[in-house]
């Protein structure tokens, strides 16, 4: 379905970035994989070219405006277009607000917010010249209602939601799209890390979802892609709930 596009994916060395890095080469993608994570970046890109795929890894600091711009420079390079943005990368920092440092208050809103206002940046300048481009940003329940004990991660999840809608209505005239979607808990490293690897502690959270499981990379990639694809093409400004009912409670 994707074959000779190009796609940038953001974070796309570990969870959801890299389903959705592999679900987009799978379906004929070319694929620029961008991480501050050299190995496990380098390991999805050899992967993916062992089986036939064309793919790249840029070795990108998203909170760096040069690195930002050198990752689309060098996807413009290689593939000649960029035809779809995923800012995908993000942090979960659950220090609460009383006791948060300004510097976790500053790399939560750069690696959430800032990378994405800097990726889409360097992206709309081709996509305007091409007249053509989809942008989709993982934003997050969080960013719709407040998840517990998330205040500052929730606040950069509600300005993703609103840079997306934005960008939709600023940029419907050069033939752009932007949506963004919003997972409830997904079985990913981020996940982990938050939570723990306790079978019974994810059993209590996946309970939290009305269908009774936690999300997989692989539900969160297939709406990504549905957003990338001409399926959806009358769809923009949109947020679309990857969350197993959890909001529609
Ligand atoms: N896992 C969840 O439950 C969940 C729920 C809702 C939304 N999300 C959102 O989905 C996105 C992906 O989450 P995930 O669970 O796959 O996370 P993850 O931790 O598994 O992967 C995130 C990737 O981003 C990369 N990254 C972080 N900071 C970076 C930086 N400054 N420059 C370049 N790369 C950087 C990491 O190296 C990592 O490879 C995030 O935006 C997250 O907020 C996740």
């Amino acid at each position: 379905m994707f074959e000779n596009r190009a796609i940038v994916v953001t974070g796309a060395a570990s969870g959801i970035g890299k389903q959705t890095a592999i679900d987009f080469a799978r379906q004929g993608g070319m694929v620029a994989v961008a991480d501050i994570d050299e190995k496990n970046g380098t390991d999805v890109v050899a992967k993916l070219k062992s089986d036939g795929r064309d793919a790249i890894f840029v070795k990108t600091d998203l909170t760096v405006e040069a690195d930002c711009e050198n990752l689309l420079a060098i996807t413009t390079t290689t593939f000649g277009r960029i035809d779809v943005l995923v800012n995908n990368a993000g942090i979960e920092i659950s220090t609460p607000i009383h006791e948060m440092s300004v510097d976790e208050w500053d790399r939560l809103v750069d690696t959430n917010l800032k990378s994405m206002f800097l990726c889409s940046k360097y992206a709309l300048r081709e996509m305007m010249k091409a007249t053509s481009g989809v942008i989709i940003n993982l934003c997050s329940v969080g960013g719709l209602v407040a998840w517990p004990g998330i205040a500052a991660y929730n606040a950069t999840k509600g300005g993703v939601m609103m840079l997306t809608k934005s960008l939709a209505v600023d940029y419907a005239k050069y033939n752009i799209r932007a949506n963004c979607v919003c997972p409830s808990i997904i079985d990913t490293p981020m996940t982990d890390a938050s939570i723990g690897h306790d079978a019974a502690v994810k059993e209590q959270k996946a309970k939290l979802n009305p269908v009774g499981r936690l999300g997989t990379p692989e539900d969160v990639a297939n709406a990504i892609l549905f957003l990338a694809s001409d399926a959806s093409s009358f769809i923009t400004g949109a947020a679309l709930t990857v969350d197993g009912g959890y909001t529609a409670l």
